[in-house]
């Protein structure tokens, strides 16, 4: 442990196995440049108070830049053992590459626990700008094909039981509107992770009078963390970051749900692209939707890594404790996990097939009963009185073993003398009930129409 950059007060070696579960550098490398970049920033606002000449600052940046192109060229030699994390391994090589004379002064007034987290919210804001552009393109595929494919009508459903006739683009924007939502809690939620915590030491904050105002605007944040201790100690952004990905996940395992009830035999409404299936081992005729199933799956992984983290952070004590350190891989593997998919989302929906004649097909009268009542509801019978007697043609309909568009006025008439021969067009036409649903976000060709222009607006 004397090697160690904080040996000093060390006499004895580490168990073996401390040491490699104490090490972070092999999943906090990923921010390697990020870290270069806190550094430099950090150099240059020493270089202001004088902790560092303009010479010291100088090679302290050249320093960095070859640090940089040898993780870029991959010729970057972690030493086992005493890079522990990213922090140590960059800060170890600077010292080679520019002399510990200087490379022992970069680190004046700052720790690892501010350190750490301009790293992690660096890299956090940069993933969260590209998931928001990954997200962006799954919606403009959403509404394209909304745009594209606005007559097909097909089932609504209800308890997953045919309820009312609706359009095709309407079932997309029931879930454009729910991804329209985690696309505004990302960009509420981007502004928030992206603060600067350097300059707040180990807890109590720097003592040389640096400028965290001046650092915060060099390496782009929004402002910075005000309290010293506030700034160490917190991984809300992470955990923020997981909850939001939870709930976009959420959205993302209800649409795969309903898309592979959709593209089975029975419903046959949709069929998948060769690209996002698979056949089985055994069975020569099987084309399974593993890309949707994989998207219902990963979701559980990506609460998984929300309330793992939550656990590790719930009992903590003021500022940083190396519990902490476990919000790296949560963090590392729920973005991958959720960019991953959101790509893989858009893939298949920009791919897939749709049967329109499938979908008419599984549509049935009976489903326009509601439309029945509705019927005499214009006709100025009370609504609790039309939906009896709505209730009373679909059971003569079902003892005749018929249709209800197959049922006679007569018949008709039999359960109700107020309905007239226009009775038969409501009957009729799915199309004409679907027209009906002209309010605001209803399922008429207008409303659709309206719905796709609101999410357009969200998307330039
Ligand atoms: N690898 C550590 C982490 O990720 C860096 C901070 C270590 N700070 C400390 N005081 N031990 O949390």
């Amino acid at each position: 442990a004397e090697n160690m950059l904080w040996g000093g007060r060390f006499t004895g070696g580490l168990d073996p196995l401390m040491i490699t579960y104490n090490e972070s550098i092999h999943f906090d490398r990923t921010t390697y440049a990020q870290d270069i970049r806190g550094s430099i920033a950090y150099a240059r606002a020493n270089s202001k108070i004088g902790i560092l000449t303009p010479e010291e600052f100088a090679a302290i940046e050249k320093g960095f830049q070859q640090v940089l192109q040898e993780w870029e060229a991959n010729t970057f030699v972690i030493k086992p053992g005493v890079d522990e994390d990213i922090h140590t391994a960059n800060e170890r090589r600077l010292g080679e590459i520019i002399g510990t004379g200087i490379a022992g002064k970069l680190h004046t007034g700052r720790s690892r626990n501010d350190q750490v987290a301009t790293g992690m919210r660096l890299w956090l804001r940069d993933q969260l700008r590209i998931l928001e552009e990954y997200l962006v393109s799954f919606l403009k595929v959403i509404t394209a094909r909304a745009k594209a494919e606005i007559n097909p009508l097909m089932p609504g459903y209800t308890h997953l039981q045919r309820a009312q006739p609706i359009r095709w683009s309407h079932w997309l924007l029931s879930y454009g509107t729910a991804f329209s939502g985690d696309l505004e809690r990302l960009r509420q939620l981007i502004p928030r992770v992206n603060k600067s915590p350097l300059g707040a030491g180990a807890l109590v904050g720097n003592a040389f009078g640096i400028d965290r105002e001046a650092i915060a605007k060099e390496l782009g944040f929004d402002g910075i963390i005000n309290n010293s201790m506030a700034a160490v100690a917190d991984r809300d952004f992470i955990v923020e970051t997981l909850q939001w990905a939870s709930m976009l996940m959420i959205h993302i395992s209800r649409w795969a749900e309903d898309l592979i009830i959709y593209s089975t035999a029975e419903f046959g409404f949709v069929r998948l692209a060769d690209a996002y299936s698979t056949g089985s081992s055994l069975m020569p005729q099987k084309k399974n939707p593993d890309s949707l199933e994989l998207l219902r799956g990963k979701s559980g992984r990506v609460f998984g890594t929300m309330t793992g983290l939550m656990m590790s952070v719930k009992g903590l004590p003021s500022t940083y404790n190396k519990d902490l350190q476990e919000s790296w891989e949560t963090m590392l593997d729920g973005v991958k996990t959720t960019s991953d998919s959101i790509q893989i989302a858009t893939g298949v929906l920009s791919t897939m097939t749709i049967f329109p004649e499938k979908m008419l097909a599984a549509l049935s009268p009976d489903m326009l009963a509601t439309d029945l009542a509705d019927y005499l509801v214009r006709k100025g019978v009370p609504f609790r009185e039309t939906h009896h007697i709505s209730g009373r043609v679909v059971a003569l309909a079902e003892k005749e073993g018929m249709p209800m568009d197959k049922l006679s006025l007569l018949q008709l008439q039999g359960v109700d003398s107020r309905f007239g021969e226009d009775v038969m067009e409501v009957l009729g036409s799915y199309e004409a009930s679907v027209e009906k649903r002209t309010v605001l976000g209803g399922t008429s060709k207008a409303s659709v129409q309206e719905q796709i222009q609101r999410l357009e607006e969200m998307l330039d």
